[in-house]
């Protein structure tokens, strides 16, 4: 099933206009690199005793993470994104080449199972309808080999909040308790929190799990 057969009201608007808005927006400018190279090292760390050795960014828009970590690490780098003009700049500045990016969506990855050691998300699963983060939590767990890791935003309770003056668009809820309680065979290696005044970075929440049989 390819994306155009999952119709959302998410979809729609990262795939259109105010999609291609936020690729605008976004550029790697040497601060904002900084900070995700900052972001990567402390996640990184845990797994210092058995890399990745293949890292799969579900919803990569231009490629912050993927650039920090091409800087990082010697993994190699793969990404889906439902939005063109994001997986243009992905190949024009050469951060994939054009076999690794997919069009796509996580609900459905077109990927056998276990691809990559470790297969991530930063602010994507926020913008997934809670009725479609099933079937993406699923599908995120099925190619990854090693490890899955999480950075979102987070909420004690599932809650809606307004996004660009948008409702419909961003969902937070405590997203490590969601693959936990998803699939058991996930055991913590290790969680933190970004904290934007001192990191540059949004209040971002994030986990590793790795993935046990
Ligand atoms: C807020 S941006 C985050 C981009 C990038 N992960 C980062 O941290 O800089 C959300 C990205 O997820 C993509 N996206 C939205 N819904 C998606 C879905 N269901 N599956 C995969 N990617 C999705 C959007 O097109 C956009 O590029």
């Amino acid at each position: 099933m390819g994306k155009k057969d999952i119709p959302s009201q998410q979809l729609d608007a990262w795939q259109g206009d105010f999609g291609d808005a936020y690729v605008e927006r976004n550029a790697p400018v040497p601060e904002i690199m900084e900070t995700r190279r900052g972001m990567w090292r402390e996640i990184l760390a845990p797994l210092s005793g058995d890399p990745p050795t293949s890292i799969f960014e579900v919803g990569a828009n231009i490629g912050l993470n993927l650039r920090a970590l091409g800087d990082l690490t010697d993994a190699r780098l793969m990404a889906i994104e439902p939005n063109e003009s994001a997986r243009k700049r992905l190949i024009a500045d050469d951060v994939l080449a054009a076999d690794d990016i997919y069009d796509g969506v996580a609900q459905s990855i077109d990927l056998p199972d276990g691809a990559a050691d470790m297969v991530f998300t930063s602010g994507v699963l926020i913008h997934i309808s809670p009725a479609d983060l099933g079937a993406a939590c699923t599908e995120i767990y099925r190619v990854s080999n090693k490890y899955i890791a999480c950075i979102e935003y987070f909420s004690d309770t599932p809650e809606e909040v307004r996004y660009r003056n948008q409702d419909g668009l961003l969902f937070k809820r405590d997203f490590g308790e969601l693959w936990m309680n998803s699939f058991p065979t996930l055991s913590l290696v290790d969680y933190g929190f970004f904290w934007k005044r001192a990191t540059g970075l949004d209040n971002l929440t994030w986990w590793v799990f790795r993935k046990n049989s």
